[in-house]
């Protein structure tokens, strides 16, 4: 039977292995899916012994996603606009790349939240690691415009330079206007907010003022459970309408066993049993 797993640090916390196992389940797939914890200093050798036991692919998390993309053969676009890899692929010795957070982010927020990217305006809030995995494919999604605005500036400034010069989104970049801007006395208001700032794991802050909503925007938190909370809260205080990353975190599931086993899996369904199981 062919083995996945996640690996990261921690793990002990991570739903995957629940998704990936009823997305077998309900496509017929032969497969087993397991949590890895790897050192923090030794994520190449645990990836090696991975492979050389048989697996056949893993997820990467946190805080591996940026050395599983540098030890990769092969990445996908999406994967090297991010920089970073979610999800390796083992095929006669080669380690093949991508990375799925942004197009599950995507999925999520078009097809389960029903809310049409193309032609809006979205602001991005952070520019660390798990913004950098999605803005590739919020661009590809077509907005208006699209601003990326972190507590320490010149990293939006950075994150958004990468992408304005990479020869890949060019045609894109004809019709989305994609702009780096400082989290204070940030102007505007937008369709769409992502928050993919780590500020509620450290209590601090919402990161923006509320004036940047507008009626009934998108208010989006790639985390969920508690963390996820205090964004809803302040979303829903002002009008719009949050949603959590929990469809996210099933939409980058479904994308990694579709580059795995060549099977797309009923993502939304799993979506809402996952929903009902939480508290
Ligand atoms: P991740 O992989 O989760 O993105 P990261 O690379 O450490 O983790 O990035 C964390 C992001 O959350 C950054 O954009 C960070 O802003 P800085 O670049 O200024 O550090 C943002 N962040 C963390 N705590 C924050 C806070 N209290 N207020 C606003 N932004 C915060």
């Amino acid at each position: 039977m062919d083995h996945y797993c996640i690996l990261g640090n921690p793990v002990e916390h991570s739903k995957s292995p629940l998704i990936h196992a009823r997305f077998a389940e309900l496509t017929g797939q032969a497969m087993r899916y397991s949590k890895l914890l790897a050192p923090l200093d030794d994520f190449p050798g645990t990836l090696r012994q991975w492979i050389d036991g048989g697996g056949r692919g893993c997820n990467v998390t946190v805080p591996f996603k940026f050395e599983a993309f540098r030890l990769a053969d092969t990445a996908t676009e999406r994967a090297q606009l991010a920089q970073a890899a979610n999800t390796l692929k083992f095929d006669g010795g080669r380690i093949d790349a991508d990375n799925t957070d942004g197009i599950g982010l995507v999925n999520d927020i078009q097809r389960n939240a029903g809310v049409s990217l193309a032609g809006r305006d979205l602001l991005l809030l952070g520019a660390g690691g798990a913004a950098a995995g999605v803005l590739g494919p919020l661009l590809a999604a077509r907005p208006r415009r699209l601003v990326v605005a972190n507590r320490t500036p010149d990293k939006a400034v950075n994150l958004v330079a990468r992408h304005a010069s990479h020869p890949a989104l060019q045609k894109l970049l004809q019709k989305t206007e994609l702009l780096a801007q400082d989290l204070q006395g940030l102007q505007g208001d937008f369709d769409v907010i992502i928050n993919a700032t780590a500020s509620s794991l450290s209590g601090g802050a919402i990161p923006v003022d509320a004036h940047v909503l507008k009626p009934h925007a998108l208010a989006y938190d790639m985390m969920y459970g508690a963390p996820a909370q205090g964004f809803a809260s302040w979303a829903l205080a002002h009008g719009a309408v949050p949603r959590d990353g929990l469809g996210m975190l099933v939409e980058q599931a479904a994308e990694s066993f579709l580059f795995w086993r060549g099977v797309y899996p009923p993502s939304a369904q799993v979506l809402q049993e996952l929903r009902k199981a939480l508290p």
